[in-house]
This record gives structure tokens, sequence and C-alpha cells, in this order.
């Protein structure tokens, strides 16, 4: 893809999730529809499934040969990364939707024959719009952003996913008294959105393709490191344990979590 057809894609995206995100604050005291999934912290709701068929019927009509990952289920069942492929993370942080009305995201990310083209990622209630890529550059709304945090491990926050925390995988406590201290979000995106504001210099997960794809085109475009925990580079057919990491901590997070 040309960089005037990426300027192009961005600008859609960017519109796409601008009226998703309309549309959610507007409806963001009706009662919801919530549905458990794999567990009782696993929830859904009516909002998470409407936005996902907005975004892909909106994505379907203006790039109709793409293909289409959504988490709720309405895309399309992708198993290779030919050609376009978009990510769609309708509603990232649903708990934090449906319990605080706040700290949700929406995401899309593009990629074309598996390589990253361009991320967005909507923080829905501050309405801010974080969106680049490796041709664009990284932007908060029209502000481009230059670099993550460059503090070391022992001086940085860590973002961390609570599970991991509390069951001391990889050596997470062992991190916690590492680092300056853990923040727990509980939103993918948010996370994110904490790295490419250089408020944090790490995040470690357990990852769907759609949580991971349109944060990682803009950290990485920060050059920041998005890998599996084990160093292997991501798989974006399936999910795994993910690292975030600014480039200068990647490695002492990586020799501690599988020392
Ligand atoms: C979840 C959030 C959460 C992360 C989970 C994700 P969802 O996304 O990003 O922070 O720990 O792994 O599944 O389900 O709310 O879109
Ligand atoms: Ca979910
Ligand atoms: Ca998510
Ligand atoms: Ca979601």
């Amino acid at each position: 893809m040309d960089k005037p057809e990426t300027a192009l894609l961005a600008l859609r995206m960017r519109d796409w999730v601008a009226q998703a995100g309309a549309h959610i604050r507007h409806h963001i005291h009706d009662p919801l529809q919530i549905q458990t999934k794999s567990s009782r912290t696993d929830l859904v709701t009516n909002l998470d499934k409407q936005t996902e068929r907005n975004l892909i019927a909106a994505i379907r009509s203006e790039y109709p040969d793409a293909q289409i990952m959504g988490e709720e289920g309405s895309g399309d069942h992708v198993t290779d990364l030919r050609g376009l492929v978009f990510f769609v993370d309708p509603i990232d942080g649903t708990m934090n939707f449906v319990k605080q009305k706040y700290n949700f995201a929406i995401m899309i990310g593009a990629y074309v024959d598996g390589t990253p083209q361009v991320g967005v990622i909507l923080n829905v209630m501050r309405q801010e719009l974080y969106w680049g890529g490796p041709q664009l550059g990284v932007y908060k709304n029209e502000t481009p952003i230059t670099h993550g945090s460059e503090l070391t491990l022992a001086d940085g926050l860590f973002g961390i996913n609570s599970a991991m925390l509390a069951y001391d995988r990889y050596h997470s406590h062992q991190l916690f008294k590492t680092c300056a201290g853990m923040r727990i979000i509980g939103s993918a995106g948010i996370e994110y959105i904490q790295l490419l504001e250089g408020r944090q210099i790490a995040y470690m997960s357990h990852l769907a393709p759609w949580d991971v794809a349109a944060g990682r085109v803009m950290a990485e475009t920060l050059g920041m490191s998005v890998t599996r925990l084990d160093g292997h580079p991501l798989d974006m057919l399936s999910s795994g344990d993910v690292l975030i990491a600014t480039a200068p901590t990647a490695d002492a997070i990586r020799a501690i979590a599988l020392g």
C-alpha cells in the first residue's frame, strides 16, 4: 500500500471509530444487556455487538475485498493474513465499560500481508484518538507523538494483566519489586496509550489478535518492542502472552520474566 492510500485508510479508520465512539457515548446510560462468555468476568454487551456490526458494515462498504477479524464474531473466519486484514475490537475493556463507564477503547488495526499499516485507538470517554503507522507517524488527535518513555525498568511504571500478577506468572512479583510500580487498568488499548504517551515503560498480558493489533502498529512505529513474552514474533492469528515494552527495557524485563 503506498503512502496516499495509507493516509486515506487512516482517515477512514479515524472516521469509523469516531462515529462508533459518539454512538457509545450517546447510549452510555441506556440499560445494558450483559452476557458472560468463557467465565463470569468475561462479558459482552449489546453495545459491543452493535458497535462491531456497525464498524464491520462501514469497513465492508469501503474495502469490500478486505478480510475482517472481529472479537464478537460478526467478521470473517480469518485463517491467513493475505491482502488487507482489519482487526476490530469494538469495546476493549468491556468490564470497565460495564462497571465504570470509563477506561475503555475502540481499536482497529489494518495490516497488509501481515505487515502493520495503520492502528487507531479511541479512548471513548476522553475523546482522545491515537492513530498512525510506519508511513505516517503517530498522533494523538492532530498532535504528533515522537517517542515513548526513556526511563529504565527500575524507574518506570509497568502495566500488567491482573491474573498474571495474582498468579506470579513470568516472575511478575520479582518484576513488581524491580520496577517503580505496577498498574492494572483493564483495557489493553488504554494500556497501549500509556506507553505511547510515555507514562509507562511496559505492558504484559495474555492478548488476542484484536487486543494487540492496533497498538502494535503505533508502538512499533515509535521504536517499541511488541513480541510474545518468550521473544518470538507475534502470530496475528492466535492469542498468546505478549510483552510490549520500550526498547531500553524489553531485554531487562524478559531476563527476569524468563529467568
Ligand atoms: C480485554 C482487556 C483486558 C485484557 C484482556 C482482554 P476485552 O479485552 O483488554 O485488559 O487483560 O486480555 O481480553 O475483552 O474487554 O475487549
Ligand atoms: Ca471481550
Ligand atoms: Ca480487547
Ligand atoms: Ca472487546
